[in-house]
């Protein structure tokens, strides 16, 4: 009876946010309007062409993030500690002997304006937990896929010998986790751990909502609570710099490990985790390269002519991602200083694949492939070869800029993974 209920809420619930959100249109395979694609090396603030790597790094991307921070996602922290209080080893043999899974557990502190508050889960002797799975009997060091997703840890990495909370329960099985397969793709929550173990790559995963809720008051109330040192609300960091911030606090903890690659340390996100990742790679260039599915609006969409989900319904439904600074541009995106292409171009010329269905208009690839054409000078600035294609269906795994673009809707499913380890192959290769 229990599961009946829920089943009918869950339906009824899919139907409303399809009927709201998902559109039956489909994304045009060509830019809409290529003329009008921004140029990320164009005037800004008074500034006029950027024309080296130079001027590019010195003075204008600094200028960018600045202005990202101001307008979009709030402050990031000015300092930081993070610490990696326990490690321990849960099965060498895992996965088939495909791979060793550990359990660390990891406590971070945030500071603003010299204001150190402790993360959630660093008051408790048990921080947090990564899990990390490493390929058995790697031959060279392992690149690593650091995943955030909705779906708690033992969803991610369905192993017997992981700790989860009293009551745990599963996104993955059962009726809901048919449901949520059905709707949401074959690897909404579970990666395809074999295969990934198998080609060499380590996977890495945070639940992020262990350290930031994405829960509009709970969220909210935690952003503040980490930012206490922070007195300008309208500033005030959202969730998605949060989880940007926590993929690079996943750097922190593994890149001495000499077991991976810290030249192939690779942010990996669906959707709003898209949209940190994303914003991780932007501030940080440890992360060498990104794998953004879905990240729509606040990720790699542009806010000008955009389909799909607006800045004024984004901000009005997520109210704690952003800063609320970024809730004023609704309605008036051509005044914004910033638009997306910025922020794929303050990657360059590291690679990224940005993820897309032609039915999930609502995320508007159309606009994340104008955006991508915005970035792609900065790239060739850099030599890089950039978006290497006219169309969105043109995938050209090789190229920095790649762009992945499939049937259906939002979701991971079954070819978006083939995708996405042909990215890895071409740019992260393990023993390249
Ligand atoms: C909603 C939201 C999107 C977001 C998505 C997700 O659809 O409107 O901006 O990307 O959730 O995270 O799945």
């Amino acid at each position: 009876m229990r599961f009946l209920s829920i089943f009918l809420i869950l339906i009824a619930a899919l139907a409303l946010s399809a009927c709201a959100k998902l559109t039956l249109a489909w994304a045009d395979l060509t830019p809409d309007g290529p003329a009008a694609a921004p140029n990320a090396l164009g005037p800004f603030e008074g500034a006029g062409l950027v024309a080296s790597v130079a001027d590019w790094e010195n003075v204008r991307a600094p200028a960018l993030r600045e202005a990202f921070e101001r307008d979009v996602y709030g402050v990031f922290p000015d300092g930081y500690e993070l610490s990696v209080v326990k490690r321990r080893v849960l099965d060498q043999t895992a996965f088939g002997g495909r791979g060793v899974l550990e359990e660390w557990t990891l406590s971070a502190q945030v500071e603003f304006n010299g204001d150190a508050v402790d993360a959630k889960g660093a008051d408790r002797r048990d921080g947090f937990p990564i899990q990390i799975l490493l390929p058995a009997d790697a031959a060279s060091p392992a690149p690593a896929i650091i995943m955030e997703t909705f779906c708690p840890w033992w969803d991610v990495i369905p192993h017997p010998a992981l700790t989860k909370p009293e009551g745990a329960r599963s996104l993955s099985g059962g009726v809901i986790g048919g449901v949520a397969t059905y709707v949401f793709g074959r690897h909404i929550c579970t990666p395809p751990i074999e295969t990934i173990l198998d080609q060499g790559y380590a996977l890495v995963s945070v639940y992020p909502d262990a350290v930031m809720p994405d829960r509009r008051k709970e969220g909210r109330e935690e952003l503040r609570r980490l930012s206490a040192g922070h007195k300008d609300d309208r500033t005030r960091w959202g969730a998605i710099a949060a989880w940007a911030w926590l993929y690079s606090r996943i750097v922190d903890a593994i890149e001495d490990d000499p077991r991976f690659d810290r030249d192939a340390m690779i942010a990996w996100g669906h959707s709003r985790y898209a949209k940190a990742a994303l914003l991780a790679a932007a501030y940080d260039d440890r992360i060498d390269g990104v794998i953004a599915h879905q990240s729509g609006t606040g990720g790699a969409s542009l806010n000008r002519n955009k389909k799909g989900e607006s800045v004024k319904s984004i901000t009005a439904n997520y109210p704690h991602w952003f800063s609320s600074a970024y809730a004023e541009y609704a309605g008036r995106e051509d005044d914004m200083p910033v638009d997306q292409h910025l922020l794929l171009a303050l990657i360059a010329p590291r690679p990224v694949l940005l993820g897309n269905a032609r039915r999930d208009v609502w995320s508007d690839p159309n606009g994340a492939f104008r955006a991508a054409m915005g970035a792609d000078p900065v790239y060739k600035l850099y030599g890089a070869d950039g978006l290497a294609q006219t169309r969105l269906d043109q995938w050209r795994p090789s190229a920095d800029l790649a762009f992945w673009i499939r049937p259906g809707t939002h979701g991971v499913v079954k070819e978006d993974w083939p995708a996405f380890l042909e990215f890895l192959e071409a740019h992260f290769a393990p023993g390249r």
